[in-house]
């Protein structure tokens, strides 16, 4: 009987400790247990906060999206060289921890307090738990060390580019070529390309996960740092640090050419904007040169000669709008020059009060901009 009799005692105790509030509720005897339930509270938010961590990482990635453990250029190497490293050594670890966990839970002798009196193991603790984590960190810490050297101290090159960050997006200067362009940095694949990275207003970060480490760009600093692509192709760049509302559409994209289309290319660029050929053409030059596009925007070889917004000489040439917001086609650029505000909230272009004429004029004009 005195064993029976604290369970009613005890259910009737936790009635009688409960909040009114929780007592009150409708269905109170999901309740009623609470030493059951109440491990499963951590345990409930270790599986949201992981899962969602989990899903939160996984969301972001997909085929279209760039992935550092991809590399396609002797910066990016090195990181992922680093990346799996530090992975098949935290596997090992993780590995070696688990069987020795499992082997003594098998092979566990008595209580806790005979284990504690037998005692024993110190060697397999200096060992395990501080000479061998010590080597294994001090390795790292070498290969890292080496890694970070020869992915900041800058390679050897005869071609520099100036990379200006604003908000939000990439003003590209080449200063030995004489080329301006935005958004999109040409380099030669299997030659290292120096970077000079500054801003014009607030911190901005260069990371193009398939190519090269995160550099920051800094107003009224100048950053260093370099880029080589081993194979030709189009890697998408993002601004890696929080600068403002569009932050997310900040994108750049380095296009890797083979060293004769890069020629090509620098050749290209290195002209002023070509000439409008017909009359609609030429009717967009005008709309461009007389609205207010002039005061923002330059375009070698007309009046347009503004220097807050993208160099447009050659931009029908380029893959998107507004720094990776849309691809680059008519229909996008009727719609961004008629109100930008509408697909980047914040930006610094103001809607254009243009005449349906004189607008289709101007795509026409500025998509022969090649
Ligand atoms: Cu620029 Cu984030």
């Amino acid at each position: 009987m005195t064993l029976q009799a604290p369970r009613p005692g005890r259910r009737a105790g936790t009635h009688t400790t409960r909040s009114p509030r929780r007592a009150g509720r409708p269905g109170g005897s999901r309740w009623g247990r609470p030493s059951a339930s109440r491990p499963a509270g951590p345990l409930r938010w270790a599986v949201v906060v992981v899962g969602g961590g989990l899903a939160t990482q996984l969301a972001g990635c997909g085929q279209t999206s760039p992935s550092a453990l991809d590399p396609h250029g002797s910066g990016a190497d090195r990181v992922a060289g680093l990346w799996w490293l530090l992975f098949w050594i935290s596997a090992v670890v993780f590995a070696v921890v688990t069987v020795l966990v499992l082997v003594a839970l098998a092979r566990r002798r008595g209580d806790r307090d005979t284990l504690v009196r037998r005692g024993g193991g110190e060697a397999l603790i200096v060992i395990g738990g501080v000479i061998v984590p010590a080597i294994v960190l001090t390795a790292v810490y070498v290969v890292g060390l080496r890694d970070l050297r020869a992915l900041t101290v800058p390679a050897h090159t005869d071609l520099t580019v100036e990379v200006t960050g604003h908000d939000w997006w990439w003003e590209v200067r080449y200063p030995d070529q004489g080329i301006v362009s935005a958004n999109e940095l040409h380099v030669p694949v299997g030659r290292p390309v120096r970077l000079l990275l500054t801003s014009r207003d607030v911190i901005h970060s260069f990371w193009v996960p398939q190519l090269t480490v995160k550099t920051d760009l800094i107003p009224g600093h100048t950053n260093t740092t370099w880029v080589q692509a081993s194979r030709p192709g189009t890697y998408r760049g993002q601004c890696a640090e929080y600068c403002g509302l569009q932050h997310a559409k900040m994108a750049i994209f380095v296009i890797a050419d083979p060293p004769d289309a890069f020629d090509r290319w620098v050749a290209n660029e290195r002209q002023p904007a070509v000439a409008a050929a017909d009359p609609v053409a030429a009717r967009g030059r005008l709309a461009l040169e007389r609205n207010s596009c002039a005061a923002c925007h330059t375009v070698r070889g007309t009046t347009a000669g503004g220097t807050l917004g993208p160099d447009l000489t050659h931009f029908g040439s380029r893959r998107t709008i507004g720094a990776g917001a849309l691809p680059n086609t008519p229909g996008n650029l009727g719609g961004w020059i008629v109100n930008s505000q509408t697909v980047k909230p914040g930006n610094r272009m103001p809607p254009q009060p243009l005449t349906p004429e004189e607008l289709q004029a101007l795509l026409a004009y500025l998509e022969r901009l090649k």
